[in-house]
């Protein structure tokens, strides 16, 4: 047997990833289109200093307990909910995740996203494809304005600032934002930005765009209670995470007409999506996918790897979460 580090890289991903950690590891890669139950994660780990993860798989204190050898967790992903950071902490393995490479191509699709929502661009193409377009007409598939309009942002890291620097520059739009800290002065006005309570962002925005991450606090801070705040021609789109959007509320809402519309690319329980959501027309639905071009997604990737690759070959990480937890060990 080798005596390199084993690792687990927990779904498919690049070969050149692959081949860029065997060069350093012993790599085991699940190539199955899933990262199968708790009970399997846990018996691949078995033996593995360091796992790839995509974040969909689950690290808890239960599968820390169980997986001693593990010392680094590297997401391929900006968002890390699926880390449990303080119990990661105090189990003295790291977590890493995938930061700014993303930044641009997610704030492209946050973008896509609302231009696709408040232009009812899917829905109309359904229209057309079911063969129902008889004729040109005065208000069909009338949407939203979206120039010179006002672009609201709850939660303004990069990829906000990124989405906001789009609103504000390319389609004159006034941009509010909310978010847990104020950004410096010269960061608003690269922006074009202005800090407003949550209350007032709900109230003002024509385009609701929800970019912050999912915690025990965020969980549902877009429920029908929010979104009874909003213009009733406004739009809504979640790029962030599921769970911070109320998704049975919101189709409710959209049936009703509370709001004009919502985009959504993440949703509570992903890759399950609420039954309601499938049956209203005016929401544009699509399968987690804002950072999803290649050249973004082998970044990510790559980032992963060299986490691993770095701190378990050179003793340092690239983008590490919790690096008080080499304390512990
Ligand atoms: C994707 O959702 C990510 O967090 O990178």
């Amino acid at each position: 047997m080798s005596d390199k580090p084993r690792i687990l890289v927990a779904r498919p991903t690049f070969p050149e990833v692959i081949e860029r950690l065997a060069a350093h590891f012993e790599v085991e890669h699940n190539q199955a289109d899933e990262s199968g139950s708790p009970e399997q994660l846990r018996s691949r780990l078995q033996g593995k200093s360091g796992v790839f993860t995509t974040g969909a798989e689950r690290i808890d204190a239960a599968l820390l307990a169980a997986c001693p050898q593990l010392r680094i967790c590297a997401n391929m992903a900006v968002g890390f909910n699926n880390f449990d950071l303080p119990a990661m902490t105090a189990a003295g393995v790291l977590g890493t995740n995938a930061p700014d490479v993303l930044t641009e191509t997610t704030a492209d699709f946050g973008f896509a996203l609302l231009m696709a929502t408040a232009r009812r661009v899917t829905e109309s193409e359904h229209y057309l494809r079911a063969g129902k377009w008889q004729n040109w007409s005065y208000d069909l598939f009338a949407g939203q304005e979206v120039h010179g309009t006002t672009l609201g942002i709850l939660g303004m890291g990069r990829i906000g600032q990124g989405i906001a620097r789009r609103g504000a520059h390319g389609f004159g739009m006034q941009v509010i934002y909310h978010n847990r800290s104020r950004l410096s002065p010269e960061l608003e006005a690269s922006c074009k930005a202005r800090y407003v309570t949550k209350d007032e962002l709900l109230q003002g925005a024509d385009h609701l765009v929800l970019v912050l991450p999912y915690t025990a606090e965020s969980h549902h801070a877009i429920g029908a209670a929010e979104i009874a705040r909003m213009k009733p021609g406004a739009t809504l789109v979640n790029i962030a995470r599921g769970g911070i959007v109320d998704d049975a509320a919101l189709a409710l809402a959209l049936r009703e007409r509370r709001i004009a519309a919502a985009g959504l690319d993440v949703f509570e329980g992903e890759p399950r999506v609420h039954p309601d959501l499938l049956t209203v027309p005016n929401v544009v639905l699509t399968p987690h996918i804002a950072s999803a071009t290649l050249p973004t997604r082998l970044a990510m990737a790559t980032l992963a790897a060299d986490n691993l690759i770095g701190f378990l070959v050179h003793g340092k990480a690239v983008t590490p979460l919790n690096p008080q937890a080499l304390e512990k060990r």
